[in-house]
């Protein structure tokens, strides 16, 4: 382990730290026998679990119309209820519509899903805590025609999930033509003080290239791939109509690669009230939020001191992704990665109510913790955890091999295999090191993700060499709240602690930069336990 004076912690460490400590010690944490029992504890205001969602979902080929000329051919989800709440099931609005499966906490849901595409697939309910053959593992594909039955409880707290498949090396490419749907689980009572119903939009993010006959060009590159516009919902450049009102914006990054740099185009803040994998105790403004391919912001914005007709813009920022090495390689994309562009218009529409100005005071997370079962006193973390000492259970060192292969601590990925450095016990603790300044060759961004669980970010450390690239990025990261994803950027070692406490099995981690992912970037943790 390098010692610290070579890494200077760059980010107000410390308070995050506290944080951690504090919600060991408040018992955000579930305890195991909560979360493995068919009845988990539920927060206030939820006792009342409303009867399972059953869906079809079918994973289709499509024709769409995108641009003038010939229909550009997608790969989505068609979905059906079948029995349920009515809410259960919407949709994003939007020229390529994907699902909004909205769950409350401890609700089951149970999906028919049909394969209807030419190739095998999946289905990976990204950030949920569900039973190994439920996660959509490689290993646990439906081929073309076949179908399967997913079934498991929501073990989650309201926050902006989604599914999407994760075949072995074909994750991007099926998720680049199309699939990808959100799953909200929602807490009426805790987000009382949010905009809901129509005021609460999914925003699926993600960057295309269409060729000249309208055909989706998306191509497996060893940097990733990056396309030549932006869209939201499958919309790209077109404005969004939206009433002079408060609205919460679910912002889903599901780029191949892309990471983007959110900004409002007037300089006001980006206000924050929930991470990848959970509401933030108070809402958090920021200049800019960076936002990595699988992670989640949800914001809130007033559209109410916008003038009818007028628009607000939501931009990404220049950055420096402070990269080095593979330059020149791959296709270029018509907007390199770091330099600015408009990702979406929202526009002020008729006479709105401007009564209603929207400023939440919190999204009761006090409420949310004071519920809470108290902690298994066993918890290493329930002391407070000493700023001076996070030390890693584990390092992962994050690098390639050759110009094919992305590797994990020097492995690719491996259908079945669990080296012993990646077996964890059930109902431990870990901290893990996501480490990014090793690599001589090819020192590029990579979005760290882990199945079953979710984390908090503990600490980061920046080598000096790439701190003027790093401080391009750095008030932007939110690291804050439960998250499932990590940016974790050249030159960065990032410590994440983790709590293995829901399910036993074989679970996967990974770049959630697809192209990487598909490339070897992702390895099986197994967790031992009963
Ligand atoms: Cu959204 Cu294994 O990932
Ligand atoms: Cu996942
Ligand atoms: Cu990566």
């Amino acid at each position: 382990m390098p010692s610290r004076p070579d890494f200077p912690t760059t980010h107000p460490s410390r308070r995050q730290l506290l944080g951690w400590a504090g919600l060991g010690a408040g018992g955000l944490f579930l305890p195991r026998n909560a979360l493995s029992s068919a009845s988990p504890m539920l927060p206030a205001g939820s006792r009342q679990t409303p009867p399972p969602l059953e869906i079809a979902l079918d994973a289709v080929v499509e024709r769409r119309q995108f641009r003038p000329g010939p229909l550009t051919e997608v790969w989505r989800y068609q979905a059906r209820l079948i029995s349920g709440p009515p809410e259960g099931l919407g949709w994003t609005a939007g020229p390529l519509p994907a699902p909004v499966l909205r769950l409350r906490p401890g609700q089951t849901l149970k999906v028919h899903f049909s394969n209807h595409l030419p190739e095998a697939s999946s289905i990976h309910w990204h950030g949920l805590a569900v039973p190994e053959s439920m996660d959509g593992h490689p290993k646990d594909v439906v081929p073309s025609g076949g179908g399967r039955v997913y079934e498991f409880p929501i073990l989650a707290e309201p926050a902006t999930y989604w599914f999407h498949p994760h075949p072995h090396m074909r994750t991007a490419f099926q998720v680049a033509h199309g699939l990808a749907g959100f799953l909200l689980v929602v807490d009426p009572t805790l987000e009382a003080d949010l905009p809901s119903g129509d005021r609460d939009l999914p925003l699926l993010i993600q960057d295309r290239s269409l060729n000249a006959a309208n055909v989706n060009a998306y191509a497996q590159q060893m940097m990733g791939f990056l396309g030549d516009e932006v869209t939201v919902n499958g919309l790209a450049g077109d404005s969004m109509d939206v009433e002079q009102d408060a609205y919460r914006l679910r912002l889903l990054n599901g780029s191949v690669t892309r990471t983007y740099k959110l900004a409002w185009s007037d300089g006001r803040s980006l206000r924050a009230v929930a991470t990848d994998a959970g509401l933030l105790p108070t809402p958090l403004d920021r200049p800019y939020l960076m936002l990595a391919p699988g992670e989640r912001r949800d914001v809130v914005v007033d559209f109410s001191d916008l003038p009818a007709g007028a628009e607000l813009t939501l931009r990404s920022l220049d950055w420096d992704s402070g990269g080095t090495g593979g330059m020149g390689m791959g296709r270029p994309s018509l907007i390199p990665e770091g330099s600015p562009f408009t990702v979406a218009r929202f526009r002020a529409h008729g006479e709105g109510s401007r009564t209603r100005i929207f400023l939440p005071a919190a999204v009761r997370g006090a409420a949310l913790e004071g519920n809470r079962p108290a902690p298994r006193a066993a918890s290493r973390h329930a002391e407070p955890i000493n700023a001076t000492a996070v030390t890693p259970d584990r390092r992962v060192v994050l690098d390639h091999q050759g110009m094919m292969q992305w590797t994990l601590n020097g492995r690719s990925f491996e259908m079945e295999a669990v080296a012993p450095d990646e077996v964890v016990r059930l109902g431990t603790d870990a901290i893990w090191e996501w480490d990014n300044s090793v690599s001589t060759m090819m020192m590029i961004p990579h979005a760290l993700h882990i199945h079953l669980v979710r984390f908090k970010v503990l600490e980061r450390l920046i080598a000096p060499r790439q701190a003027a690239a790093y401080a391009t990025v750095r008030d932007g990261l939110l690291d804050e709240g439960w998250k499932d994803t990590v940016l974790v950027m050249p030159g960065e070692r990032v410590r994440v602690g983790m709590r293995f406490e829901s399910y036993a099995g074989l679970f996967l981690y990974h770049c959630h930069m697809l192209d990487h992912e598909d490339m070897g970037m992702m390895r099986n943790f197994r967790v031992e336990g009963t």
